[in-house]
Parts: structure tokens; sequence; C-alpha cells
């Protein structure tokens, strides 16, 4: 089994390059993000309670977060999974090696953009797509969670011997191109 987690700030480039490395690899792609939008559009209970937290830009609670990945992976297949946009907090970071402990610990890419480039891609898509948190307002605590909560991660798994470092600007074929080097 193959695990592995592709991570990064908002505007990263995670889901973009997490969706081809799935493919390639053959793996699950669950993306929390994702997951959670689903659960507001379909105004489920946990898109009731989670839908002003993500419209503000902070982080939803560890519990409902790790209650959908448990049962991603209870139901995904054997051939092992590319975390996006998770884990996010360093409880979330422990939550993953309990659930993956018997099975293989992940490893982390990490996607290096800088704060300019960031600010403009998601701009850029708040433009095109609409996404409703790609707002001015809304990047910024979205960023600003990010270097609070998230980023710390990075000791966290760079402590494990866990974690590579990738150069996340360029093109997207560039960036993949990187990525795939590292896992082939
Ligand atoms: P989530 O959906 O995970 O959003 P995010 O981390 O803010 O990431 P994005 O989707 O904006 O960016 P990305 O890195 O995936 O980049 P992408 O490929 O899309 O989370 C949304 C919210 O859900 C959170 O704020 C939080 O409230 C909640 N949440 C989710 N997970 C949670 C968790 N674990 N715990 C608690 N709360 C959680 O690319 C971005 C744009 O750039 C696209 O337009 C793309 O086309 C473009 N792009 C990509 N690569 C390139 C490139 N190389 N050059 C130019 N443009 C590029």
């Amino acid at each position: 089994m193959l695990n592995y987690i592709i991570f990064g700030p908002p505007g990263a480039g995670k889901g973009t390059q997490a969706k081809k490395l799935a493919a390639k690899l053959n793996l699950t792609h669950i993306s929390t993000g994702a997951l959670l939008r689903e659960e507001v559009s379909r105004a489920t209970e946990i898109g009731q309670r989670v839908q002003e937290v993500m419209a503000r830009g902070e982080l939803v609670d560890d519990e409902i977060v790790d209650s959908l990945i448990k049962d991603k992976i209870q139901n995904g297949h054997e051939a092992g999974f590319i975390f996006d946009g998770y884990p996010r907090t360093i409880n979330q970071a422990r939550n993953l090696d309990v659930l993956l402990a018997a099975k293989a610990l992940p490893l982390t890419l990490n996607l290096e953009v800088s704060a300019d480039e960031l600010a403009k891609r998601l701009a850029l898509r708040g433009l095109e797509s609409g996404r409703s948190d790609d707002n001015e307002a809304t990047i910024k605590n979205r960023l600003l969670a990010y270097a609070r909560q998230t980023e710390p991660l990075l000791d966290f798994y760079a402590d494990h011997k866990r974690l590579i470092s990738v150069a996340g600007e360029g093109t997207m074929d560039d960036v993949y191109q990187r990525l795939e080097k590292e896992v082939s």
C-alpha cells in the first residue's frame, strides 16, 4: 500500500496535482475540502454545521473532518490514498498516523509557492469559477489559518523523515513532472 499527503497553502495546486498523481498511481484521491463542500451543497447536518466556518475561511473542527476521513479510508481500495487538504492540524496528523499505522504511514509532498503567486491564483479562480471562499477577506483568513495551524506540520513530518518539498511554481505540467520524479 502507498499513501501520500499532498500538502501546501491554499492555492498551492494540491487538488490539481493530487488528481493527476492519483490517476498515475491508481490511488484513491481524498479531498476534505471537496467532501465538506458536498456536505454543504446537500445541506446535511454536517454541511449546516460547517458552512459558516468555511465561508469565514477558518478550519472545521477536527472531530468532523476525522470522521469523514475514517469513513473514506475504511471504504477505499487497498492500493492506497492521496490525501489533499488533510491533515491540517497536529491532531489530524496524529489521527491519520493511527488510522494508517497497520498499513503504510503517509509520505508528505509539500508544494512550495510564494505568497504573491497564491494570492494571484486564488483571486483568478474567484473570478472564473466563483468558489465562494475565493474572495479577498476569506482568502486572507485561509492563508492565516494555514500559517498558524497547518504550516507547523512541516516540522512534524520533517522530524519523522516523511517530508519531501517540491517547487510548486511554473506550469502545472512542470510541477507534475517534479512530483512524478519523487513518487517513481
Ligand atoms: P480546501 O478545499 O482544501 O481548500 P484550500 O486548501 O484552500 O485549497 P485550494 O483548493 O484553494 O487550493 P489547492 O492547493 O487545492 O490548489 P488548486 O489545485 O485548487 O479547503 C476549503 C475549506 O474547507 C478550508 O478553508 C476549511 O474551512 C475546510 N477544510 C478542508 N479540509 C479541512 C481540514 N482537514 N480541517 C479543517 N478544515 C478543513 O489550485 C488553485 C488554483 O490555482 C486553481 O485555479 C488552479 O487551476 C490554479 N493552479 C494550480 N496549479 C497552478 C500552476 N502551476 N500555475 C498556475 N495556476 C495553477
